[in-house]
């Protein structure tokens, strides 16, 4: 029988009952309906998808237009995971309208249960107007990629009183905003544990140790597809890689060795239609 669509509700009801929600990235139609086979509870269509489908070495390049495409793929592929749509770099820094606008676009073509978007204090105002305007919405801070260069690269936050303050500053500050979940990158178990408990909506982690509502991991890192890096965080549960770079190592060597295709491969002429076809080769003789 087909999963009931996983709701908001669902998400707050799992935070009650102490029941973990599994979350993982998801880019395009065919990993959507592996996930939702699984029975997935949440995805991020991240702009992660720069690095991990586009080969760029930053998400910041990523557009509003690219995450529109891959959001409508996914939501196609998972009907009844809760899809969040990663807003990406300059689609909400602008102005709260420019936010509100593209957070509706998510919404309007790819059917979306939220958006998610990064910065803590400093983007209470555009949660608050996307909240305003009917949308749920998921803050995001810890490490945040987006603005990397002045955290001073991918480096894990939270890890001294000073700079913990701040990332529970940034926690109050999305609640209070009208966030209705949370997600916290790369901080220390010690302290997501604490924001877990402090705050009514459900926090998420990667990379922030066992004690959030529930855990997300990019997927071409824990599937082995990602080959860039690995961060300290990830579970690899298999190697596509070796498995695909196996498969064409063997079709390249049965293509060089005329082993494929084999009969079993090929259209043949239809029965009873072999002497016509014999027939007419003649005419090109
Ligand atoms: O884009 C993404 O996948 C993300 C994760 C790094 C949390 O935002």
């Amino acid at each position: 029988m087909a999963r009931k669509k996983v709701s908001i509700h669902d998400l707050y009801s799992k935070k009650a009952e102490g029941e973990k929600v599994s979350w993982l990235t998801c880019y395009d139609y065919p990993t959507a309906q592996f996930q939702e086979a699984a029975g997935i509870e949440m995805i991020l269509v991240g702009d992660s998808m720069g690095m991990c489908v586009y080969g760029y070495s930053s998400t910041v390049p990523v557009t509003m237009d690219q995450c529109i495409v891959h959001c409508e793929a996914v939501r196609r592929g998972a009907p009844t995971a809760f899809v969040i749509g990663d807003m990406p770099f300059m689609s909400y820094q602008e102005s709260d309208q420019v936010a509100v606008a593209n957070a509706g676009r998510f919404l309007k073509a790819a059917s979306v249960d939220a958006i998610k978007l990064e910065g803590g204090l400093r983007t209470a105002s555009r949660i608050r107007a996307i909240v305003d305007a009917g949308i749920v919405v998921s803050g995001h801070i810890g490490l945040t990629p987006q603005s990397s260069g002045q955290l001073g690269g991918h480096k894990a936050q939270g890890r001294t009183a000073e700079s913990a303050e701040l990332v529970i500053r940034d926690a109050l500050a999305i609640q209070e905003a009208g966030a209705q979940l949370l997600l916290l990158e790369a901080v220390p178990p010690e302290l997501s544990s604490y924001i877990t408990k402090k705050l009514s909506i459900p926090v998420y982690g990667i990379g922030a140790g066992p004690d959030t509502d529930g855990q997300l991991l990019i997927v071409s890192d824990m599937v082995g597809q990602f080959q860039a890096f690995t961060p300290k965080f990830v579970k690899k549960y298999c190697n596509v890689a070796e498995v695909y770079i196996e498969a064409f190592k063997t079709y390249i060597r049965e293509v060089k060795e005329k082993r494929f295709p084999e009969d079993e491969h090929c259209y043949h002429i239809i029965k009873g239609q072999e002497e016509s076809f014999v027939e007419m080769l003649k005419k090109f003789q």
